[in-house]
């Protein structure tokens, strides 16, 4: 009888319970070279952003022909493209185990939706610019890529610790 209620379902669910709930929460967190990598990317994107709108808005040579690009711009771009290519991959791999099981256990929910949308917006407006030829809307889309991207940037470090100053703040 005594045997039958220890092997039941529920009783060995309820002994399994803390370790299912250890390795969920182990999943989350990201591997070293993984988590080192997204922010490796991560600067590389934003600092060559970065360094495009430099160039852009203060090297750019103005003729009686128009405005010349400075030659630095193409270049720093094509880093931009390769860092994103990464990032993209690092970022998609982060559905299956970080972003399912952090929902489902409503731990830094904000700052992560936050970034879901930043990222998703950063994607489409990164697309908008590289396919549309749209002239008029360029610069809007434009202005909508790097102002997203510049916020990506201080959420990203800080989603990580958004529980723990939470809690600290409570103690
Ligand atoms: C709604 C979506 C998301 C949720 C619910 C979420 C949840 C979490 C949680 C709970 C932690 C703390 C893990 C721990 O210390 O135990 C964390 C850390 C982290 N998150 Fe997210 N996250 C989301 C989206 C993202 C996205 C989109 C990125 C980056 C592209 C990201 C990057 C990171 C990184 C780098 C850490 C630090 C990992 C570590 O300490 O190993 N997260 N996230
Ligand atoms: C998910 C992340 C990102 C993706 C997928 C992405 C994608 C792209 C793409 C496809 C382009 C067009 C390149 C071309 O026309 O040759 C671009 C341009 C640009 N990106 Fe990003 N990017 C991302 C993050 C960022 C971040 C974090 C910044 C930081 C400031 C940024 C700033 C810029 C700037 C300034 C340009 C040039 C804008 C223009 O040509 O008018 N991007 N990006």
């Amino acid at each position: 009888m005594r045997l039958t209620a220890l092997n039941s379902r529920s009783h060995r669910h309820r002994l399994l319970a803390p370790l299912a709930r250890t390795d969920k929460q182990r999943r989350i967190r990201l591997g070293a070279w993984h988590r080192h990598l997204l922010e490796l990317t991560t600067l590389a994107l934003s600092g060559t952003g970065l360094a495009w709108i430099i160039l852009h808005y203060f090297f750019s040579v103005h003729t009686a022909w128009g405005v010349t690009p400075s030659p630095w711009e193409a270049i720093v771009l094509s880093g931009h493209g390769a860092s994103m290519q990464l990032f993209l991959l690092l970022w998609g791999s982060l559905f299956s185990n970080h972003i399912n099981l952090g929902l489902r256990q409503s731990r830094n929910r904000i700052t992560g939706w936050c970034l879901l949308c930043l990222l998703a917006t950063l994607t489409l407006s990164g697309w908008m610019l590289y396919y549309l030829s749209n002239e008029e809307l360029r610069p809007l889309v434009s202005l909508l890529h790097w102002g997203s991207g510049l916020l990506v940037v201080p959420l990203f470090f800080w989603h990580p610790y958004q529980k723990k100053i939470k809690r600290q703040s409570k103690d």
